[in-house]
């Protein structure tokens, strides 16, 4: 089942797509779940097939960062500015929702999070498809998302139909975590989900600082608990203190790559995916430094590790 679901080639992708069906497509970030953002019932299927409630927005993916103004013109001054300088990139920027879009993809909101993914497949599948694709990370609600088709058809594969879905193989993901999300329907912009695109950098394209979200859950990925795997995720701040844990735990792994920051974001979610298989009861991760990528390192982790 899972086999004839895994593919290489785009052509039966973009026909999937054109046909209403779901199709999981890699992006430097995650892998993403997508159908046609303009068809209901195919986003509809995004949703069962989730696990995701329908009040819970969805990301729209567009080929090329020429066409935000078509999909988006009602967005900001800064959120242009940010989509100048970032895209194709990974991050995702929140703006009025046109009425192009219907308002399932946005979970009923009258905002829309809209990027232009880096990666090459992910490009040219939308661009072949002729219309911008809704992709949620392609997992299980509230698990970790997928960094190879692998973990896609490890999650989906038996909610997928193998007739008509595609899971799409375009090799690892790049950067291994979720695009920053960057509200800029207020001023100043508010930072939703910390990414490979940092504050710092936001702050430096905008010539102004951003806000930290607050209000209640404003992303399903500013949850407490979300991210997580099976075992149980505990962080340390060094080596030497993961080592004192893990001399006092059975059933324990430790998890440090913090003299490799991108590996470490690249990794991550395989990691701890592998750490489920091999049925490791404890997974000590070291923290990396609040600096850079590290800051959505230590989010996920933090997630990951909360009480659940
Ligand atoms: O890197 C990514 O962003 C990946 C790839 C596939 O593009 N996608 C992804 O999608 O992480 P998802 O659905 O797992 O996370 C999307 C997040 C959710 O936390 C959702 O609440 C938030 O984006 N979001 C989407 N539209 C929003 C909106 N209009 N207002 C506030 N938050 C929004
Ligand atoms: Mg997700």
């Amino acid at each position: 089942m899972t086999r004839r679901l895994i593919r290489g080639d785009l052509e039966r992708a973009v026909a999937a797509i054109q046909d209403g069906h779901l199709v999981a497509m890699p992006t430097e970030t995650v892998y993403g779940l997508a159908a046609d953002a303009t068809n209901p019932e195919a986003l509809a299927r995004i949703f069962a097939i989730k696990g995701r409630p329908s009040n819970h927005p969805l990301i729209v993916h567009l080929a090329d960062p020429e066409d935000f103004g078509l999909w988006a013109p009602d967005a900001s001054a800064q959120a242009r500015q940010l989509a100048a300088a970032a895209w194709p990139g990974p991050l995702t920027l929140i703006v009025p929702r046109s009425q192009a879009f219907p308002p399932e993809v946005a979970g009923g909101r009258d905002t829309i999070g809209i990027r232009v993914p880096a990666h090459p497949m992910a490009r040219e599948l939308i661009r072949l498809a002729g219309t911008p694709l809704a992709a949620p990370s392609a997992n299980l609600f509230g698990a970790v998302s997928p960094t190879t088709a692998q973990h896609v058809a490890d999650d989906l594969g038996d909610r997928l139909d193998p007739m008509s879905d595609v899971i799409l193989d375009g090799g690892p993901c790049p950067v291994g975590l979720e695009s920053t999300i960057v509200d800029c329907t207020t001023d100043p912009v508010q930072i939703l989900r910390a990414g490979a695109v940092t504050a710092t950098e936001i702050a430096d394209v905008l010539g102004s600082a951003t806000a930290r979200a607050s209000g209640p859950a404003r992303a399903s990925g500013m949850l407490a608990s979300h991210y997580a795997p099976s075992c149980q995720v505990r962080l340390v701040d060094t080596a030497d203190d993961a080592m004192a844990l893990a001399a006092g735990t059975p059933g324990s792994r430790t998890l440090d790559l913090t003299n490799d920051l991108g590996r470490y974001a690249r990794d991550l979610y395989g990691e701890l995916r592998q750490a489920d298989l091999d049925g490791v009861r404890t997974l000590i991760a070291v923290l990396p430094p609040a600096d850079g990528i590290g800051h959505a390192i230590r989010d996920r982790l933090t997630k990951a590790s909360a009480p659940r």
